[in-house]
């Protein structure tokens, strides 16, 4: 199967594609694109978080060929100063493996509700987990960014 899709706001295309074949396999695997991270592959960590047509999803959890003809944004695509200066500043990074996938779920989020409350930022990034910084400094880095964001 061939898959043709935007990604990062440029046209990319695979030959010989798996009717199993994940969005995930094919971003790292064949697109070179290893920012989302591999960790469950079940949809459980959201470690692989991207946006597809601008809604966050599990790329582990979607067929490669789903993605035909549709916009697909990596961590490698988020250029958000925003979220980035913040997970630095209030110390949301420590191994790091969480974060690419946060800063997706993030920048999705702030795209679509500039002012999240608090119950809105927890619920967006329910579905990505993080061994070490037990989610204050990630939920401090969210506020954060949503404040310069809108200043
Ligand atoms: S690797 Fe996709 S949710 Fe864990
Ligand atoms: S910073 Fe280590 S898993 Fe989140």
């Amino acid at each position: 199967m061939r898959v043709t899709a935007t990604v990062n706001g440029r046209e990319r295309d695979a030959d010989g594609v798996w009717e199993c074949e994940s969005l995930l396999t094919l971003l790292r695997e064949r697109w070179g694109l290893l920012g989302s991270k591999n960790a469950c592959e079940q949809g459980e960590c959201g470690s692989c978080t991207v946006l597809l047509d601008g809604a966050a999803v599990c790329s582990c959890l979607v067929a490669a060929g789903q993605v035909q003809g549709r916009e697909v944004q990596t961590v490698e695509g988020v250029d958000d100063p925003a979220v980035h200066r913040a997970f630095a500043d209030e110390g949301a990074v420590q191994c790091g493996f969480c974060t690419p996938g946060l800063v997706v779920a993030v920048h999705g989020l702030l795209r679509r509700n500039p002012a999240p409350a608090d119950p809105e930022i927890r619920e967006a990034l329910a579905g990505n987990l993080c061994r070490c910084t037990g989610y204050e400094k990630i939920l401090d880095a969210v506020r954060s960014a949503a404040e310069e964001a809108r200043s």
